[in-house]
């Protein structure tokens, strides 16, 4: 039996695909300031630490009040840039071999930042990414769920300018109040033009929008998802039709979904055959990248090193690759472990 830090070496170099990360939640304290300075504007906060120290959340809409706050000191190319980089630069440290982040067009055009700004910023830091350090990507934009389903129709008829870069649409932001039905003609008229499908659903909402979004929107996977245990239906659905849901367990525990790691559900759902990934949301917000989260709940759960490599499995398993690449990672994940 390896030690502590032997198992978390592990799983620091273990191939995994990150499937649920917000790029504007990897915005660190340090380049939030930093890009507040360059562009000649007020930073949300005034040092590092001031920041970390508000990073005690109450529920999702109090993180969301900051993550917003935070996402607007990026206005430039450059700064979507800087931020997809370094997420990508942490990634490649820790062994991921595959991303498919997520952004928020939304939040950046309300400001007056075009769409093709952002856009072209993360898809060259993603192209350099893909070079420098071998990780493949698919790029996922989300719509806000608090704004109207008309926007988001106008934000996918924008991206119609971008063919081919971005391979598919996610939702997000405060689920309570806005069901997934919302968003039906939306994902209706993303599947026509060839997108994948995923969304946000049972994380604070209730195990029935898990169910609405399978049907109603149409996703293929589902973002937290871990609501589904209230209802054994759900479950057994989830587990009859292989739908894989991207766990985030750091963020979970910091948005008082769970009041601590050991009352995380994460064992019992891999336990009841559910196709489990884990994920780290919003890493600068929630403390921790990916390898936190696996060994937070390795610790709280007792997970084993097959544990971890079968979770390392179902990220690529997960993902929206095809499935001689998949073959490829997963074969990766297994040489890896029979030499560990
Ligand atoms: N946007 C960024 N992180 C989110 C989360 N965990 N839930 C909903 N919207 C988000
Ligand atoms: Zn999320």
């Amino acid at each position: 039996m390896q030690d502590r830090a032997g198992f978390e070496e592990f799983v620091r170099q273990l191939p995994k695909a990150e499937l649920h990360v917000h790029l504007e939640g990897t915005l660190e304290p340090e380049l939030m300031l930093a890009l507040a300075e360059r562009n000649g504007i007020a930073a949300p906060f005034p040092d590092v630490d001031t920041a970390r120290a508000a990073y005690d959340f109450a529920d999702l809409q109090s993180f969301l009040d900051l993550y917003y706050a935070g996402a607007d000191v990026l206005r430039t190319e450059q700064d979507f840039y800087d931020l997809t980089r370094a997420y990508l630069t942490r990634a490649a440290q820790e062994g991921i071999r595959h991303v498919e982040p997520f952004f928020d067009p939304q939040t950046h055009v309300v400001r007056g930042v075009p769409f093709g700004v952002a856009l072209a910023g993360i898809l060259l830091a993603l192209e350099d990414a893909e070079e420098d350090f071998g990780i493949t990507y698919r790029l996922i934009m989300c719509f806000l769920r608090d704004m109207p389903a008309d926007d988001a129709t106008h934000t996918l008829h924008t991206a119609r300018l971008y063919p081919h870069r971005i391979a598919g649409v996610g939702l997000d932001s405060a689920e309570l109040g806005n069901p997934p039905e919302k968003f039906a003609g939306v994902f209706a008229e993303a599947a026509e033009l060839g997108y994948r499908r995923v969304a946000h659903a049972g994380e604070e909402g209730p195990a029935s929008f898990i169910t609405d979004a399978l049907d109603m929107l149409g996703v293929e996977r589902i973002d937290h998802g871990v609501r589904c245990l209230d209802d054994p239906a759900v479950v057994a659905r989830l587990v009859a039709e292989r739908v894989p849901l991207t766990v985030c367990p750091l963020s979970n525990v910091k948005l008082r979904v769970f009041d601590e790691m050991a009352a995380h559900p994460l064992k019992r759902m891999m336990d009841a055959g559910l196709l489990v990934t884990v994920n780290s949301d919003d890493p600068a917000y929630f403390g921790g990248y990916l390898t936190e989260n696996f060994m937070a709940v390795a610790d709280a759960l007792d997970l084993t090193l097959a544990d971890m490599t079968a979770l390392a499995k179902n990220s690529f398993a997960a993902s929206f690759i095809d499935d001689a690449l998949k073959a490829t990672y997963i074969a990766e994940v297994d040489a890896y472990s029979a030499g560990a």
